[in-house]
């Protein structure tokens, strides 16, 4: 057995600001095929499919938010209480038990029964920009439709999907700790002011149930017992938190890789049944969530490599969703046989809104398809840090109107 930190590794660093668009995809395919894994500043970073689910279904690893916070200096306050309590950051029963109150309302067809709500929203929006032919794609479309559309799900007026989104991107970057030390502040701001509103919703949601995530949750029993107000509201912010910065990213990148291949464009256009293939392609080709984390909590052995308890192991699925899956070029028609996608993670931890997403990014395409034909570049685009969720800030596009 050889001690992983003697192996003579390729090196990878994910604060490189540098690394996004063709360069991060050049850099991870050169790094992929040197070796299954690298070093990273304070850890490794797995570069095959099998090496990455390894650690993230391992017992012996766990999400290393609590680290990334006493490392940013979060040792206390309402901003380490909620951390501690972050669905991400809990494992055995506790985890369990969250999941199972929330599993029921993310199945695939749960999930579908909110397409309709989609399409109107996706319509919606559209409208706003259909005679112009050209808009800034993230700020006009990707922006405002998960959060409206989380706000529709969660049971709350529509009015409010910009502060959603507000917060949500803020409690987003708890899991970044760059993020965290720079916007500490404006991060502890956004869980209060969440907080704050959240009571108030389920309040009223107490008095006058509905459909809706809070109603069911508060209904909802795991095990003969409920979740108390303080629960429930951490957990509607960990659906706020996984479910807006991400997908909202995601579309961006989709609108992106389209605008790049007008030919796809225009076959999904011509048969809308592509969507999900299309939407899988999306999440394959382009990982919002390029690299995920774990700290082992015990010593473990992995090909033939001990890896020391506290070890920070990355997980990459930008190459891990290339490994084994053909050629890498963007194709919607591809079929990509067994090749499992790691966008959502993998294990007791695995996307618990991968179902609403997919549903989301399926209506948005298949609506717009038809609707912006000679989809274009109106400029570059401006990506975003592959560091948390890699996004774009600005996404100029132009179409036949
Ligand atoms: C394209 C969109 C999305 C992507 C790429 C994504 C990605 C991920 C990944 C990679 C994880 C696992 C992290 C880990 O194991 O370290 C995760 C967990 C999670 N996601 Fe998503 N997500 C997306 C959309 C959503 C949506 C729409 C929701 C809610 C409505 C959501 C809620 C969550 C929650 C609550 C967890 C934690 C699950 C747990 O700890 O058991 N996500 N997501």
């Amino acid at each position: 057995m050889i001690d992983v930190s003697t192996l003579d590794l390729p090196e990878f660093d994910p604060t490189d600001v540098t690394l996004h668009g063709e360069r991060f995809h050049e850099v991870m395919a050169e790094l992929a095929a040197t070796s299954w894994i690298a070093r990273a500043p304070l850890g490794y970073l797995t570069l095959d499919r099998a090496a990455g689910e390894f650690f993230l279904r391992s017992k012996s690893a766990t999400f290393p938010g609590q680290l990334i916070a006493e490392l940013s200096g979060v040792t206390d306050g309402p901003l380490r209480e909620e951390i501690d309590h972050n669905i991400l950051h809990l494992d055995g029963e506790r985890h369990r038990r969250l999941r199972n109150l929330l599993n029921p309302f993310f199945t695939p067809r749960a999930s579908d029964r909110w397409r309709p709500v989609m399409r109107e929203l996706i319509e919606n929006i559209y409208a706003g920009i259909a005679g112009a032919g050209r808009c800034d794609f993230v700020a006009a479309v990707a922006k405002p439709y998960p959060s409206q559309t989380i706000a529709a799900v969660m049971g709350a007026p529509l009015d409010d999907a910009p502060r959603l989104h507000e917060w949500s991107h803020w409690m987003q970057s708890q899991f970044d700790g760059v993020a965290l030390l720079e916007h500490r502040g404006r991060i502890e701001e956004a869980v209060h002011d969440f907080y704050e509103w959240c009571d108030a919703l389920i309040a009223r949601r107490r008095s006058d149930p509905a459909d809706d995530l809070i109603s069911v949750l508060i209904a909802a029993e795991a095990d003969g017992d409920r979740l108390d107000d303080g629960e429930l509201r951490n957990l509607v912010l960990d659906v706020l938190a996984g479910g807006v910065d991400t997908t909202h990213a995601q579309l961006a990148h989709a609108a992106r890789l389209f605008a790049g291949h007008p030919e796809q464009w225009a076959l999904l256009a011509e048969r809308p049944e592509l969507a999900p293939r299309a939407v899988e392609e999306v999440l394959r080709h382009e990982p919002v969530t390029p690299i995920t984390a774990r700290v082992l909590t015990a010593d473990v052995t992995y090909r033939d490599c001990s890896f020391p308890a506290g070890t920070l192991i990355l997980v990459g699925s930008f190459t891990g969703n290339r490994d084994g899956a053909g050629d890498p070029a963007f194709d919607i028609t591809t079929d990509r046989g067994n090749a499992r996608l790691m966008t959502f993670g993998a294990g007791l931890h695995f996307c618990v809104g991968a179902n609403l997403a997919r549903a989301e990014l399926e209506e948005a395409l298949t609506f717009l398809a038809p609707r912006m034909p000679g989809l274009r570049l109106d400029g570059e685009p401006s990506f975003g840090t592959i560091a948390g969720i890699y996004g774009l800030d600005a996404l100029p596009i132009a179409w036949d109107a």
